[in-house]
């Protein structure tokens, strides 16, 4: 199988609970509440640049035992009262962030762009966009981030550049420039006429043709992605060597890894052939939000050779002699197969893709859940598994709400997140328990997917709006009086960090212990992870063990109802039934013994075998 015929999966389907649960009501969770607040030769790296990084980075397997924290610098605070959030806002909530447990940033793309698709449109691959700072802001957060043990992960996008980009603008300019290569261009069908002879039926992951019309040089390019966004062409070794020189461009400057945006999207088909379309199960053609008749996209995504680039990328962070840079794959396969490819034969691609498989389940189905996370144990060929369950392309994790039990729901699932062995990736926000705030009419509509699908795709503002670090003006995330750039979510005045910091029982508290547990659990940390009770299909149950180390069990309760449980052990060879409680959800039981674990809704019990 090929990649996932969903883009970001941004289906807004709630979870399905069952009959008796409430009827999914969006409300802002209640508050519960912690924390204070050119040749490789050319860029070898210099005895100054290995400084840069946190030293834990000297550690070859670092990455498996991280907490990496999305930021979408926008959002997370705005330090000079544009309404924008910037490199110096970032530096400024470092402490916050070291209380939280964090091991390493994602930053969302940071450098010069049009901000089309809001820095995934870059025009300049090697400078900061001056609303997000300069580059000795840059340095600056690198460097205090590192006196805090924090790495910085870059997002790096290669399959696209802004149509703004020098690159691009040489290319478009005459059909002998130079860089006219640099970018996939083709001509119309025959016996058509421009703009409507489009070279084949593959789509913009945005809506409608991925292809537009050049009415100077007469030919059309393909963009993957918006109009603005065209895609580069990864066959040009001029085009590859370029973004190796970027690559290490930032690992120069410090940064401990790459976030690889898009990366399954490198290669297209070369016959350019069309795709056949997506059916319904009534043999009728899917139409997409946009209104398009959907294709598939087995001829643009996920191609064999997105490895050769993947392996080249791996060798040029190779390059950093005595640390470990970490590349990490947007990934949207939809098989294990799939995704066990991207980590190469000899683990010599990515090191982290991104499982999305667990995480955008989008609905509580224990079953699915306890086969993708075993999939993900016993498919990845030993490799480290990277759960995901929020990013800044979909809605926040109150999808899974029902609008009772949300907060509940908010601790189960990061108890998944980090009792799983599993690196961990989370978004800003999610800690606290902040939900999806579409907007409410189009003309508050800023990402573009949202004004092109509006009503049925809103877009990707609600899973991007500012942080809330407290419940006074603007959230604390700017200035007084400040019109910030997506509106403050009237949830802000109960969900907060400063509200959540001093209740024991918050949800950022929760998310800390969980954190706090995990670092000093050697068993948590590398245990082996084995499924429990695998005939019950309303609580998830999971054993994880490690050589010379007390095991541990941990149950989820995924329905509304209280459950009662034991755990089966016996087939593990482990005889100790009696149990100390590691961490609980308010209202589970503390048992005496594992054959008696009380569970309310959505409750989460961990514990360690005695
Ligand atoms: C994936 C990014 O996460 C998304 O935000 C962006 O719009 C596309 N890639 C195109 O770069």
């Amino acid at each position: 199988m090929r990649s996932l015929p969903t883009r970001f999966r941004r289906e807004r389907t709630r979870v399905r609970h069952t009959s008796h649960m409430a009827r999914r009501i969006v409300t802002a969770c209640a508050a519960i509440a912690l924390t204070a607040c050119f040749s490789p030769a050319s860029f070898a790296q210099s005895a100054d640049a290995a400084g840069k990084a946190p030293a834990f980075t000297t550690k070859p397997t670092w990455y498996k035992d991280a907490l990496i924290y999305e930021i979408y610098p926008r959002s997370f605070q705005d330090s000079n009262g544009d309404g924008i959030g910037d490199l110096n806002g970032i530096t400024s909530r470092l402490d916050y962030l070291k209380t939280l447990g964090v091991d390493a940033i994602w930053l969302t793309p940071i450098y010069p762009s049009p901000q089309v698709d809001f820095g995934y449109d870059i025009s300049n691959y090697e400078g900061i966009d001056p609303q997000y700072g300069t580059m000795a802001d840059f340095d600056r957060l690198v460097a205090e981030a590192k006196k805090r043990n924090i790495g910085i992960i870059m997002d790096l996008v290669l399959n696209h550049t802004s149509d703004k980009h020098p690159w691009f603008i040489a290319s478009k300019s005459s059909k002998t420039d130079p860089k006219r290569n640099w970018y996939v261009w083709r001509d119309g069908k025959a016996g058509g006429t421009p703009p409507d002879n489009v070279p084949n039926n593959w789509e913009s992951v945005f809506g409608h043709s991925a292809w537009q019309w050049d009415a100077k040089t007469q030919q059309y390019y393909y963009h993957r992605f918006y109009i603005q966004q065209p895609d580069l062409n990864w066959d040009n070794p001029a085009v590859r060597k370029a973004m190796y020189d970027v690559e290490r461009f930032w690992i120069n400057r410090g940064v401990v890894g790459f976030r690889l945006d898009a990366i399954t999207s490198l290669f297209e088909d070369p016959t350019f052939s069309d795709e056949d379309y997506v059916k319904l199960p009534d043999g009728s053609i899917k139409i997409n939000a946009y209104g398009d008749k959907e294709v598939k996209t087995d001829k643009t995504d996920n191609l064999p050779k997105v490895n050769d680039v993947l392996k080249e990328l791996r060798k040029t962070a190779d390059e950093t002699k005595g640390r470990k840079v970490v590349l990490i794959g947007e990934t949207y396969v939809s098989s294990i197969a799939d995704l066990r490819r991207l980590y190469g034969e000899n683990n010599d691609a990515l090191d982290l893709p991104m499982d999305m498989q667990v995480g955008f389940i989008n609905k509580f189905d224990v079953s699915e859940f306890r086969k993708n996370i075993n999939d993900a144990e016993t498919g990845l060929g030993g490799n480290e598994p990277l759960f995901v369950f929020d990013n800044h392309d979909n809605p926040r994790w109150d999808r899974y709400g029902d609008g009772t039990h949300n907060q509940d729901i908010g601790r189960m699932l990061a108890a998944i997140l980090f009792a799983s062995r599993d690196t961990a990736m989370m978004y800003y926000g999610d800690e606290i328990g902040m939900v999806t705030t579409p907007p409410t009419s189009k003309d508050q509509v800023k990402d573009p997917i949202g004004i092109t699908g509006w009503p049925k795709e809103k877009g990707r503002d609600g899973e991007r709006t500012p942080m809330q670090w407290n419940d006074g003006p603007n959230a604390g995330f700017s200035k007084d009086g400040v019109k910030t750039w997506l509106p403050i979510p009237p949830s802000y005045k109960t969900v907060n960090v400063k509200s959540e910091v001093p209740d024991f029982d918050s949800l950022l508290n929760w998310y800390k212990q969980l954190i706090e547990l995990r670092r000093s659990n050697a068993t948590l940390r590398d245990g082996q992870q084995i499924m429990l009770n695998t005939d019950n299909n309303d609580v998830l149950m999971w054993l994880r063990k490690a050589d010379g180390q007390p095991a541990v069990v941990v149950a989820c309760n995924f329905t509304a109802q209280t459950q009662k449980v034991s755990f089966d052990l016996s087939s593990q060879g482990i005889s100790g039934k009696s149990a100390k409680t590691l961490m609980k959800t308010p209202g589970a039981s503390d048992p005496a013994s594992l054959d008696a674990v009380e569970l309310p809704a959505f409750g989460v019990y961990i514990g360690q075998v005695q």
